[in-house]
Order: C-alpha cells, then sequence, then structure tokens
C-alpha cells in the first residue's frame, strides 16, 4: 500500500521459480519455450498485507498439526456473504471443502447415479465435464447462445433435451469463460425450471466477488422461491484474494438433507479437512481486506478498458464477449481470416503467449482463447504486443 492508501498492482513480480503451475509449469504444458503465461486463474498480484501477516503467524508457531474450522472462520464467511452478496447464511450450512472442485466431484456422486445425466452450459469451466465423465455419468450440453451481443442461457433447448434421466445442473455463476454475470430474472426463470423438473442445482459462485461496475451478483437460491431446497453453493475467498494454492473454500447448503447427505458422500470419499494456512488467510482476507478487493476491481477494470482500447486502436484482432465479472476474456479469433487448424495453434506457437484453448472448455469450434488478465498492466501490455504482432503476419 502507498502513502495514499493506494495498493500496488503495477508492480511485476517475477513468478518463475516460486512453485507456481502458471509460470513454471507452461512449458512443459504448452511444449514451448518462452510463452508468456495467460492462462489459469489465478492472479499475478500478490495477496493483502493483513493476509500474509496471518500466514506469517501460523507459520511462526511452528505448529502444523490437524486444524479445525474455527467459529471465527464461520462467522467471517457469514459476514461477508451478507455484506457483499446479501445472503443471510446460517452457521451450520457452512460446509468446509479443500477446493470447490472436489466439492462438485462429491456432489455429482452423491445426488446422481451412473448414467444418469447432468446439464452443463458450454462453453464452461472443463472440470465441470470431468467431474461428470469420470464418474460415469453423462453430459448433457445446454450451449449458451449469443444474442445481442451477450452470451444467453437457452432454456428451451434445456427443456427440450431433459429426460427422466436428468438430475442435476452444474451452473457457472459468475460465468467461466465468458464472464456474464447473471441477471436475477436470468437466473430465476432457470429456477422455476429445476423446480418443475425437480433438478439439484450445483452453483459455483467462485468468482462471486469479482464484478465489474454496472453489475451485481445474484446468489442463486435468492433468485426464487423453492431455490434454498435444491441448491449447493460453491464459494471461497480463494479467487478474490489469490488464494487458491491454500486449498480452502466454503460450500453453502441451506437443505439439511442435502448437507447431509453431501457431507456422508464426503467423508465416504476421504475428502480432506482443513489446512491452518487456508482457515487463517480466509478469515483474514474477509475481515480485514475489503478495501484491497475494491481497489483490485479497479485495477481489472483499467485492464479491461486498456485491452479494448489497444484492440480497437492497433489491430483488426479478436473480437472480445465483454465480461461482466471474472478476470477472464474469451476471446473470438474467427474473424481474423484463419484457417481453423492454424487458429488452434495461432496464440502459443505464432504469438508466444500461453492463453487456454477454447477446446478445453467445450466450444462447439476452434478459435476462440481464453487471457487470463489478473496480472500488472505491463505484463498485460506485453501480451497484446505480442498478439498484435502475430495478427499482423497473418
Ligand atoms: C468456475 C470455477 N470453479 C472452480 C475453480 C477452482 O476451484 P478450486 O481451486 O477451489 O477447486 C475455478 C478455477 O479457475 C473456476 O473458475
Amino acid at each position: 500500500m502507498g502513502n495514499q492508501g493506494q495498493y500496488d498492482f503495477d508492480s511485476v513480480i517475477d513468478r518463475r521459480g516460486t512453485n507456481s503451475v502458471k509460470w513454471d509449469c507452461v512449458e512443459e504444458r504448452f511444449g514451448l519455450k518462452g510463452l508468456l503465461p495467460m492462462w489459469i486463474a489465478d492472479m499475478d498480484f500478490r495477496s493483502p498485507i493483513p493476509v500474509i501477516d496471518a500466514l506469517k503467524r501460523v507459520s511462526e508457531q511452528g505448529l502444523f498439526g490437524y486444524a479445525a474450522v474455527t467459529p471465527q472462520f464461520h462467522q467471517a464467511v457469514i459476514d461477508w456473504m451478507r455484506r457483499r452478496h446479501d445472503w443471510d447464511v446460517k452457521r451450520e450450512w457452512i460446509v468446509f471443502s479443500p477446493g470447490v472442485v472436489p466439492a462438485i466431484n462429491i456432489m455429482v456422486k452423491a445426488f446422481t447415479e451412473p448414467g444418469d445425466e447432468v446439464v452443463v452450459q458450454p462453453p464452461v469451466y472443463h472440470p465441470f465435464f470431468y467431474a461428470i465423465e469420470r464418474n460415469d455419468r453423462r453430459v448433457l450440453r445446454n450451449p449458451l447462445r449469443i444474442i445481442d451481443g451477450e452470451y444467453r442461457m437457452d432454456l428451451a433447448d434445456l427443456e427440450e433435451k431433459l429426460t427422466p434421466r436428468t438430475k442435476m445442473v452444474l451452473l457457472c455463476s459468475p460465468h467461466n469463460p465468458v464472464g456474464r454475470v447473471w441477471r436475477a430474472e436470468e437466473l430465476r426463470e432457470l429456477g422455476n425450471l429445476c423446480v418443475r423438473h425437480k433438478l439439484i442445482v450445483v452453483a459455483d459462485e467462485i468468482h462471486h466477488d469479482l464484478v465489474y461496475p454496472g453489475f451485481k451478483h445474484t446468489v442463486f437460491p435468492t433468485a426464487g422461491s423453492g431455490l434454498e431446497g435444491r441448491t449447493l453453493v460453491c464459494t471461497g475467498a480463494s479467487k478474490t484474494f489469490n488464494l487458491p494454492g491454500l486449498h480452502t473454500s466454503s460450500i453453502i447448503i441451506p437443505d439439511p438433507k442435502l448437507r447431509e447427505h453431501f457431507s456422508a458422500v464426503a467423508q465416504a470419499s476421504a475428502l480432506g479437512g482443513p489446512n491452518p494456512f487456508g482457515i487463517a488467510a480466509t478469515e483474514a482476507a474477509y475481515r480485514e481486506c475489503e478495501e484491497w478487493l475494491i481497489q483490485l476491481l479497479r485495477y481489472l477494470k483499467g485492464n479491461l478498458d486498456f485491452v479494448n482500447n489497444f484492440t480497437r486502436e492497433r489491430m483488426v484482432g479478436p473480437r472480445i464477449a465483454q465480461p461482466q465479472g471474472t478476470y477472464l476474456l474469451w476471446l473470438d479469433f474467427r474473424g481474423t481470416g484463419m484457417p481453423a487448424e492454424r487458429l488452434s495453434r495461432f496464440a502459443c506457437s505464432e504469438a508466444g503467449v500461453a492463453l487456454d484453448p477454447g477446446r478445453l472448455f467445450g466450444a462447439d469450434e476452434e478459435g476462440f482463447e481464453r487471457m487470463n488478465i489478473a496480472c500488472p498492466r505491463a505484463t498485460l501490455e506485453e501480451g497484446l504486443r505480442r498478439i498484435e504482432r502475430a495478427v499482423h503476419r497473418i
């Protein structure tokens, strides 16, 4: 923090050699040297000082035995959800999980049978597909549609495709990778459909705090009546404060029967318990770091504006689905005139930027890439310059 109370998101931190997947495993993952990592969803910013101090306190004790979820942790989650998301969460609704992805896998196992169908809305966060397929369930694809320049849900398509084997919807809200912050009415309509067809909803709201000005995240169970009894909400401080390596998330399950069954299957699968670092860091983040988040959101909006200005002024390149939330950009390179097989390797082989390929998210066509803009502006500019040079060589 500087003397005007401003946090520094501009300094470039060299993350090489810090055991970072994004920076230290990029070469192995993409099979190329010299790539600028703008893939995977973590931020190149240092976490806020109170979080670092809380972690120092834990490490200075030198005691790393099994830890519990503390009443203070629960209270911090409750206060955060009330303050930032207008949702009154009861203490007993909160179930610890060492990550959202393991929790989603448990939910698929707990509330569906092998051969059942689980709805996803591609392009979408790829571990959703794995959670379904690797547990011998079937993916029911309900692709998003672009209407008036905005990705929308196609509920008519969904209702038509439902069968007696359809049991669950995996909702990504805000949506990774297209960056939609779903409006309350959109969620209500989806909710009504789920009530009508008795579907369980897994609402992955891990990006809930990362919303741009003018948009508001709606917690799914608050969007309509009858939703609390059928929804499991996945949240955490991990995206918001850049703590995903601490493996700490809060699964909020208002309905006691759903909660008990989730917990039973989690135990049967030996889902891991809390660790002292994740508990301390999450509590400190929720209690002391709201101002850091406010400034982070301002910085990310600045990055988004920078990308838009750069692409408008300097290249006939990708079209950008304007994100309403998340620090992820969904780039559409299809208008660049490149043939499909060239598009698939354009970003890494030609531009030298490691982006997540669109096909990972179940996009129907080649030509989409996901870019992570949670980095200092200088890094962002370097990435855009690399893409600009490559676009001009097409
Ligand atoms: C929608 C979504 N869910 C879950 C995760 C990861 O959750 P966790 O690290 O808690 O397993 C991510 C990370 O990118 C994500 O984008």
